[in-house]
């Protein structure tokens, strides 16, 4: 049995992993700790609420003696790290959340990490899980060979450099002072509870608005996709099967160019759309209500600033040393992910508040 606090599950992959981990081990505590800042819900908890295991704690990780409290009161015994501030175009706008965050939170726990587990020479059974990204790496050419876990850190982005600090920061941890730590580095996630301001849930909402389908640049940018119910179940390998003090790549075999995506995901819309009449009702501003191709939508804007332009995963690593295989393709998984938001309008809704509005307003007059 264990007691794990989990960072940022309010959060889009952090939810995930909370329902996962109940569902998997009933007999764990699980601890959220969460700031609940804009990228936060409780609404993404609500199937755990009523689970007497769980525990949900709203604060700041940068709060050292907050998360020292938790750690002695709930006898922690594993973390494992998702909260961070970590959308690129926000970083790009405002890059001091991401240092206080990502950097500077990490920090804090390690900390906090620190002086619980390892008090006096004694050292408590523990692990530190940390949740990184696939975009410390920097950018790929069309020819380059996928990152695996020995290439070199190249970040190009005030959201990559502050996630490539906080992994620099654990790893010294663990070098320094024997903190138990694992980290994982992933590539893009998608499903459900994500925020809609990345691109699949943000195309999601507008197509089904009648809204533009920003792309940025030419589209012809790649990204590596899994399914977030796949990254959670890699990340509970890593934590019960990997070593201490090594880095695992998670990927899902899955490149794709932006444009490609979003015309795929409007053929999805559509198609979900002629197989439903009802749909035309619950959505009369999307184009797919009158018959029209939702990918009328479509509409290319001036390109993100320093916009990488490939990334790809080699999970070699963990699929041979701890036998991962993502379960989901990229077509069944996009259609998860439709069915889960055509299913879950109230959730999505209730996001499009003002100041979501405001932020997307700012996005296309930047554009
Ligand atoms: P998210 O933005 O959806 O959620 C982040 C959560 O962290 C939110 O609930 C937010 O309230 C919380 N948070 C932010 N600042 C906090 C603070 N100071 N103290 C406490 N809580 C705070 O993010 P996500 O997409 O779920 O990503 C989770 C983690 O996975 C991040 O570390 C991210 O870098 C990493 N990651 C994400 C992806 C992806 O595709 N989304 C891929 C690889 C790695
Ligand atoms: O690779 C892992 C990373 O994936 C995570 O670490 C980040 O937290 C996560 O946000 C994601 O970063 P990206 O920048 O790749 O994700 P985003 O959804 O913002 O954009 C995906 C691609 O689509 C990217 O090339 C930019 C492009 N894009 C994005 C948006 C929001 C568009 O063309 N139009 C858009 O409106």
């Amino acid at each position: 049995m264990s007691n794990v606090l989990v960072t940022g599950g309010a959060g889009f992959i952090g939810a995930n992993f909370v329902h996962y981990w109940l569902q998997q081990y009933p007999g764990d505590r699980v601890v959220v700790l969460d700031a609940l800042t804009y990228a936060g819900n409780l609404a993404s908890l609500a199937p755990a609420s009523r689970n007497p295991a769980y525990r949900f704690v709203k604060g700041d990780i940068c709060d050292t003696s907050l998360v020292a409290a938790l750690l002695h009161e709930e006898s922690i015994d594993t973390v494992v790290h998702f909260a961070a501030e970590s959308h690129v175009d926000r970083s790009i706008s405002g890059p001091g959340a991401f240092i206080q965050t990502n950097m500077v939170g990490t920090y804090s726990l390690l900390e906090a990490a620190r002086a619980h587990w390892l008090k006096g020479g004694k050292t408590i059974e523990h692990r530190f899980h940390h949740v990184s990204t696939d975009e410390v790496y920097g950018s790929l050419g069309a020819d380059d060979p996928a990152f695996d876990e020995q290439t070199a850190y190249a970040p190009n982005s005030p959201y990559s450099a502050s996630k490539a600090g906080s992994d620099h920061l654990v790893r010294a941890y663990h070098h320094t002072y024997g903190v138990q730590v694992t980290t994982s580095n992933c590539s893009n996630n998608y499903g459900p509870y994500q925020f809609p301001e990345k691109l699949i849930p943000l195309m999601v909402v507008n197509a089904l608005s009648g809204r533009s389908l920003p792309v940025y640049g030419d589209g012809s940018n790649i990204r590596d996709w899994l399914f977030v119910e796949d990254h959670v179940r890699a990340i509970d390998l890593v934590i019960k099967e990997g070593k201490v003090g090594e880095t695992y790549n998670i990927g899902g075999n899955e490149e794709h160019a932006n444009l490609d995506i979003v015309n795929r995901l409007c053929a999805c819309i559509d198609e979900v759309f002629d197989a439903d009449g009802s749909l035309a009702e619950r959505f009369p501003d999307a184009p797919a209500s009158s018959g029209t191709a939702t990918a009328s939508l479509i509409t290319m804007v001036k390109d993100r600033p320093g916009h990488d332009w490939r990334y790809a995963i080699d999970a070699s690593r963990i699929q041979n040393e701890l036998g991962f295989e993502p379960a989901h393709d990229f077509a069944s998984g996009l259609r998860s992910t439709v069915d889960w938001m055509l299913a879950n309008e109230d959730w999505w809704r209730a996001i499009l508040d003002d100041s979501y509005r405001s932020w997307i307003e700012d996005q296309y007059e930047t554009r």
